[in-house]
């Protein structure tokens, strides 16, 4: 296991490029099983749960090849319709592979995910959804097991607007007979682009970029190449680096638009914000002030960057409220902050933060992505050094942040091959 060790106290200056969406990918990667040919995923970010994803679909017979940040998929030999519990206990997205299975071959066998590290993550609204469809689903040895010879359009109605759950129905529609319409449907970026994609593979979806979306099922799709949108998590984490050590940074490839929420509440901090169309600059005040932020569904602030802004109103000059409306247990970086010398009382689903001077570094560590990227955060500003334990966490979501955030002027060393 590598840890990171950070010296802090240096503003970040300077340009950074922002990789490809991980989100986009994992849902594109089992998108690729329903044309049974040769798909092309360029702009793949270099990603452990890329790996995960790759390893599972290998399993099933997929070839895989990944350079230059091309992935080529072959699903034209898959043979095997089953996600065991190996793939699924280190990734959640792979029940993603449901919906395609069950669309092309009419057959499904995935582990159910179970919980996370920040707290239950059901996965009901995927089982009803294709159970809508016509699917016969029988839930046993912790395996969803699902069959139907040709699955039936249908109206689906999701009480909570879910990312996957769109995006798994989706994918197991395109190939149904007749039409099923979504409503309350995910809006977030990534699953826009998904509907673009399986459009582009021959798929018929209206209202793409609407909270209902109307797909008429066709009898086959073919392969397509695609450039995959950027991550907006990583844009934000970096835009968030900038503010909290004083710095004025450039991202590029970026789409502002599917940042507004992050850019907004940062501009009501003191940040200054200019953007073209795929590149946003920074440039922090000294010290930024206090802003409240909730996290909800897309276009609103995402629960994917509660975590970093937490971290950022640290150390800011007063008090604010972070509240998480998606996930009310997603808080496991706050005793970990607080070893570092924040001052923050968890009430519930709001973490009420009262801005400290300074933080001073420590070991710390966590148990999930976006929580580390936190600590990381944090350990930029903190005096000394600060220990980021097991990083692994890191690799899953963002790719080389160590060598891009030393390309920005930070004081941070990946150290590799000891138990941390
Ligand atoms: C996706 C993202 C994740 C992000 C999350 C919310 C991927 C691979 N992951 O996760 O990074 O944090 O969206 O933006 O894209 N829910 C149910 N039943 C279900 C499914 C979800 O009750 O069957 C609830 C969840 O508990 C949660 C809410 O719906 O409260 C939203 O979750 P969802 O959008 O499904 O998240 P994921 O797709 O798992």
């Amino acid at each position: 296991m590598d840890k990171f060790v950070i010296h802090g106290g240096r503003p970040l200056n300077g340009s950074v490029a922002i990789s490809g969406a991980k989100n986009a990918t994992l849902a594109l990667m089992p998108a690729a099983l329903l044309s049974g040919g040769v798909c092309r995923l360029r702009n793949t970010p270099l990603l452990r749960d890329v790996t995960t994803m790759s390893a599972l679909l290998q399993s099933m017979g997929v070839s895989i090849d990944m350079r230059d940040n091309i992935l080529t998929l072959d699903t034209a030999g898959v043979n095997k319709y089953e996600a065991p519990y190996e793939h699924v206990k280190k990734m959640r997205a792979s029940i993603y592979v449901l919906g395609p299975l069950l669309g092309r071959f009419g057959k499904a066998k995935v582990s159910m995910p179970g919980g996370c590290a920040w707290g239950p993550r059901p996965v009901n609204l995927h089982i009803e959804g294709m159970r809508k469809l016509g699917a016969e689903i029988d839930l046993k040895g912790g395996y969803i097991v699902a069959e139907a010879k040709r699955l039936k359009g249908a109206k689906i109605n999701f009480d909570v607007s879910s990312v996957g759950a769109t995006g798994n129905v989706m994918m197991a529609a395109v190939l149904a007979q007749g039409t099923t319409v979504i409503e309350n449907a995910a809006l977030e970026p990534e699953i826009t682009f998904l509907a673009e994609f399986l459009v582009s593979m021959g798929a018929s979806i209206d209202g793409i970029g609407t909270t209902t979306l109307e797909i008429q099922g066709v009898d086959a799709l073919h392969p397509t190449d695609v450039d995959t949108i950027p991550d907006r998590i990583e844009a934000g984490t970096f835009l968030v680096a900038a503010a909290l050590t004083g710095g004025t940074v450039t991202l590029t490839g970026v789409i502002p638009g599917h940042l507004s929420a992050v850019i907004r509440k940062l501009e009501d901090t003191g940040c200054r914000l200019t953007s073209t169309d795929d590149m946003i600059t920074i440039i922090a005040p000294r010290r930024i002030s206090p802003v409240d932020v909730t996290a909800a569904v897309y276009p609103g602030f995402p629960t994917d960057m509660q975590a970093q802004w937490t971290a950022l109103m640290a150390v800011a000059s007063g008090a604010s409220v972070v509240t998480d409306t998606i996930y009310a247990d997603r808080f496991k970086h706050i005793p970990e902050l607080i070893r570092l010398g924040a001052d923050i009382e968890l009430k519930e689903n709001a973490a009420v933060i009262r801005g400290v001077d300074h933080l001073t570094g420590a070991k710390v560590m966590s148990t999930d992505l976006r929580a580390s990227a936190s600590l990381i955060l944090a350990g930029l500003v903190a005096e000394n050094t600060t220990e980021v334990l097991r990083v692994y966490h890191l690799d899953r979501g963002y790719e080389r942040i160590e060598s891009k955030l030393r390309a920005l002027g930070a004081d941070i060393q990946r150290v590799s091959g000891e138990e941390f």
